[in-house]
């Protein structure tokens, strides 16, 4: 059969017909807003590299994460920027850090939403990076702490030439660090913790780390397929997280590779991960696809910073629709493959939904 007979022009004829026979379906709670919390009390602050996303003090993220919730988004993604770093990231397993204080305050305010924490050292060491550097190669300069590191936003991100820096991160010594962390957390009441690390082995330490405290019924979400991407610097500057020397290619994902994902979400699922992650999301549709037909657990694709700030500027420019880009690209998502979607427009997208 072909041409008169089959017109496949006579589905689209209406926009009753086109939601009819649309395949793929984009609903309010399969959106996850990740959130940053800060220290201090009466904060709403402007993200300058993220537009319309702001730093909240824990007071004011209560009825934010209220009105996140009222529109249906399932869960939130709590980010802490914290007060001190040092080499070892030691604040980010605080029972009385930013993020544990913000976790059990949403739990006992805002019960019906989902709190999933981000469990990763770079907000918490002095030199920035997921892990703990091999020891006697601290940093470039021989110096071991840099407080401040405000100017981050300013250094360039993941850069496209060849690394020169070989001072590595140590694997082994960084997964009790993390699960500690991942602890912390659960104490606090996470019901989801989330792992963006990318050391090796760390969603089995953390599992039985968990185990081991009873805490069964906490899910891990691993940042299964996580990409050495230059998408993450309005993050980095958000999250004041830019490595401080090197970049993270010697435990993030090369972007030329698809079948290696494959080899990471496998083992993430023998690990006990519950729902495998991959991150970023727009240039990386073929690697949803596989993910997606390679494993059985939930799939979540992350919409980084870089994708949503470029979208938000474009359309900040007059260039395109802030709307239509942004909800073809999360079906563009939901159509590869990915059940759920963490995206920084996530409130924003499930008000326009209703
Ligand atoms: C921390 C972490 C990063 C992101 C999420 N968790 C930054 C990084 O790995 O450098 C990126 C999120 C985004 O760009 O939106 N490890």
């Amino acid at each position: 059969m072909s041409f008169p007979i089959e017109r496949p022009r006579r589905l689209r004829q209406s926009a009753a017909l086109r939601r009819m026979v649309a395949e793929t379906r984009l609903a309010p709670e399969q959106l996850i807003q990740p959130v940053f919390a800060v220290a201090g009390e009466n904060i709403v602050r402007p993200i300058a590299s993220l537009p319309d996303v702001h730093h909240y003090s824990i007071d004011r993220l209560i009825p934010y994460v209220r009105e996140v919730a009222a529109r249906g988004v399932s869960a939130v993604l709590l980010f802490g920027v914290p007060e001190k770093k040092d080499a070892h990231g030691s604040e980010a397993a605080s029972d009385d850090g930013v993020v544990q204080r913000a976790i059990r305050a949403l739990r006992e305010a805002v019960p019906d939403m989902i709190v999933m924490s981000d469990v990763c050292l770079c907000a918490y060491t002095d030199h920035g990076h997921c892990g703990v550097p091999v020891v006697g190669r601290q940093s470039p300069e021989g110096q071991s702490s840099v407080v401040s590191r405000q100017s981050s936003v300013k250094t360039p991100l993941v850069s496209l030439l060849p690394t020169t820096d070989d001072r590595s991160i140590n694997n082994d010594e960084t997964l009790p660090l993390l699960a500690n962390v991942a602890l912390s957390h659960a104490r606090a009441g996470a019901q989801v913790v989330a792992p963006s690390d990318m050391m090796d082995g760390r969603v089995g330490a953390i599992r039985s780390a968990l185990d081991r405290e009873k805490f069964h019924d906490v899910l891990v979400m691993s940042y299964a397929v996580k990409y050495a991407s230059a998408f993450y610097g309005p993050f980095r500057a958000a999250q004041d997280s830019t490595p401080q020397w090197g970049d993270r290619r010697s435990y993030q994902m090369d972007c030329a590779n698809g079948r290696e994902a494959l080899r990471e979400v496998r083992l993430d699922v023998e690990e006990g991960a519950d729902l495998v992650m991959i991150k970023p999301a727009l240039p990386y549709l073929d690697v949803i696809v596989r993910v997606r037909a390679a494993v059985d657990v939930p799939v979540v694709a992350y919409q980084v910073s870089g994708e949503y700030a470029m979208q938000k500027l474009a359309a900040a420019h007059g260039l395109v629709d802030e709307r239509a880009v942004m909800m073809e690209s999360l079906l563009a998502m939901r159509r590869a493959g990915a059940d759920l979607i963490i995206t920084y427009a996530a409130s924003a997208v499930a008000e326009w939904l209703a």
